[in-house]
């Protein structure tokens, strides 16, 4: 990427450009060039494995029917106040995988996955790693919104999340960066702290998919002053992708 275009992504970020020392390995063709960073990505000793309900090794189902079986969905009561479901968006060949948390108004609106403030946000965070938003797959651990954007249930998120595994079957990401609490401690089923699991290599289900976690963007624009974190998760992330 042009340095000026990454300064002014680094920017849009609220974040200061660094200058690159070294030339990394990249995970994908577009990936930007970046500072070397000296520490190896933590794989984590006893990574967390979580299990998963077995519904990605169902056989025989395909983005069609997955994505139609998602929009006739009435496993919750959310199907009551939906405008409509919100599969998922992007590109079903593509190494990244970003889950969020749910949508919210706007998303349930339009129908994709972060297309709010929050999304603009995530649209830079992504740039700022040479990822456009077109390049990657961004889903949600649930696809129908909880009304006023309340946190899910626990029940309504082990509802949803064999359709997610399921589009994880379908996409096979390289890595999978989960954005905010919710996102991560229900992909991880656990409940330790965001703060706790960022900058290791957690796996995901049967086939291990490795998985990082990182702030949601909704909490960076409240809390600009974790940015620089978030960029640290990302180039981890991005690290990470290119190991696979
Ligand atoms: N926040 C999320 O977690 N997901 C969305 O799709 C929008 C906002």
């Amino acid at each position: 990427m042009n340095p000026a275009l990454r300064h002014e992504y680094l920017a849009a970020l609220g974040l200061q450009s660094w200058v690159s020392r070294g030339t990394p390995a990249p995970c994908e063709a577009a990936v930007a060039p970046e500072p070397v960073i000296a520490r190896e990505p933590v794989i984590a000793r006893e990574p967390v494995i979580p299990g998963d309900s077995g519904a990605g090794r169902e056989a025989g189902v395909d983005w069609p029917e997955l994505r139609a079986r998602v929009a006739a969905c009435t496993r919750c009561t959310l199907c009551n106040t939906r405008t409509q479901t919100v599969f998922g968006v992007g590109n079903p060949k593509a190494d990244w995988l970003i889950v969020g948390e749910a949508p919210g108004a706007e998303e349930d609106r339009q129908g994709e996955p972060f297309v709010g403030r929050a999304g603009q946000l995530l649209n830079s965070m992504l740039r700022a790693i040479g990822l456009a938003r077109e390049q990657v797959y961004i889903a949600n651990i649930l696809k129908c919104r909880p009304p006023g954007n309340r946190d899910p249930t626990a029940a309504e998120a082990a509802e949803c999340l064999p359709y997610l595994e399921q589009q994880i079957a379908l996409l096979r990401p390289k890595v999978m960066l989960a954005v905010g609490r919710i996102a991560a401690q229900n992909l991880l089923r656990t409940e330790v702290t965001l703060g706790r699991l960022r900058q290791q290599v957690h796996r995901f289900g049967h086939s291990q998919v490795p998985l990082v976690v990182t702030y949601h963007p909704a909490y960076l624009l409240r809390t600009p002053t974790d940015k620089r974190k978030a960029w640290e998760d990302l180039k981890f992330a991005r690290e990470v992708c290119a190991r696979v």
